[in-house]
């Protein structure tokens, strides 16, 4: 993996609002660190439950004294005073929002997808998708983004392609992607743009969730001919993506994924599986 850039001042003059940093393995919090050094300034937020476990101070020290507003996603009041708060903190309307949240409550239970408990699973579309909906919703209501904007949203390829043990979080993943669509259209009348990077199995919290992770962690990192993609270089592309340079980039699923996405099977799989390389069979 290359080494981390420098930063380039991409988000100088840029505020917003970032979700989902948990720790350091967070996908979240790698991008907080990126968007700090290309300039943004910006309200970090998370669960209200993450303010006991999470270690999101140690991220907003790191990040020049970013402001913490805990908020539930699924939640509208939360919602609606999170984006009020991050107006005063900031000094006005924001120029980008990032949502990294993401939740299985069947997966995390064991629960088989053929006996989906329902209540856990449109909870889990809730926290997982629909809170997408609901981010941009209470940030239009409260004049909270400037035209031009830009946002963002985490998925898995898991939304196209069945991986078993993903279960229910590929609907959720499914869901999200729809959302960016649906609201990308409307929100393309400001110049605002939003967009889903489908990022590569990567070692975090909601990660090590799903059954069988490390087994689905080492076949996309066979597969794939750049290898799996680390959050440090998610972070840096999503900068990009928040950066003015992406301004015409709106409503796509946009696969960061070391090129996982466009393989079908790899030299180093058949290997694996047995197979011999170069030869007739
Ligand atoms: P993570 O566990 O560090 O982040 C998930 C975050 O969601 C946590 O900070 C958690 O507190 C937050 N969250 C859960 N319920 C919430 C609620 N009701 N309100 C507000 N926040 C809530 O794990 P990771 O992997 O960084 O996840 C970030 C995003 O990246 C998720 O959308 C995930 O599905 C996505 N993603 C993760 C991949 C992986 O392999 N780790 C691969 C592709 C996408």
């Amino acid at each position: 993996m290359a080494d981390t850039p420098a930063g380039h001042g991409l988000l100088a003059g840029k505020v917003g609002v970032i979700s989902g940093a948990l720790d350091p393995n967070s996908i979240a919090w790698a991008l907080a660190e990126a968007a700090h050094r290309e300039g943004a300034r910006f309200v970090l937020t998370n669960a209200p439950v993450a303010s006991r476990f999470g270690q999101l101070d140690e991220l907003a020290e790191k990040t020049g004294g970013s402001p913490i507003v805990y908020a539930d996603a699924t939640n509208d009041d939360d919602l609606d005073a999170l984006f009020a708060e991050a107006k005063e903190h900031l000094g006005g309307p924001l120029d980008f929002v990032v949502h990294s949240i993401g939740m299985g409550l069947n997966v995390r239970k064991g629960k088989p997808y053929e006996g989906l408990k329902y209540e856990w699973y449109l909870k889990t579309l809730d926290i997982s998708a629909v809170s997408l909906h609901r981010m941009v919703r209470a940030a239009l209501d409260g004049d909270a983004m400037k035209d031009g904007g830009s946002v963002l949203a985490m998925s898995f390829i898991g939304a196209q392609r069945i991986f078993s043990e993903y279960s229910e979080m590929g609907d959720a993943k499914a869901l999200l992607e729809s959302i960016v669509r649906s609201l990308g259209y409307r929100l393309g009348r400001r110049g605002i743009r939003i967009n889903a990077v489908s990022q590569s199995p990567t070692r975090t919290t909601a990660g090590g969730g799903i059954g069988g992770f490390d087994t689905l962690f080492d076949f996309a990192e066979k597969v794939a001919p750049l290898g799996n993609a680390d959050a440090a270089s998610c972070a840096d592309y999503c900068v990009t993506l928040l950066s003015d340079y992406a301004r015409m980039v709106t409503m796509q699923t946009l696969y960061h994924d070391g090129g996982f996405s466009a393989m079908g099977i790899s030299d180093a799989l058949v290997e694996q599986m047995g197979g011999t390389v170069g030869e007739d069979s």
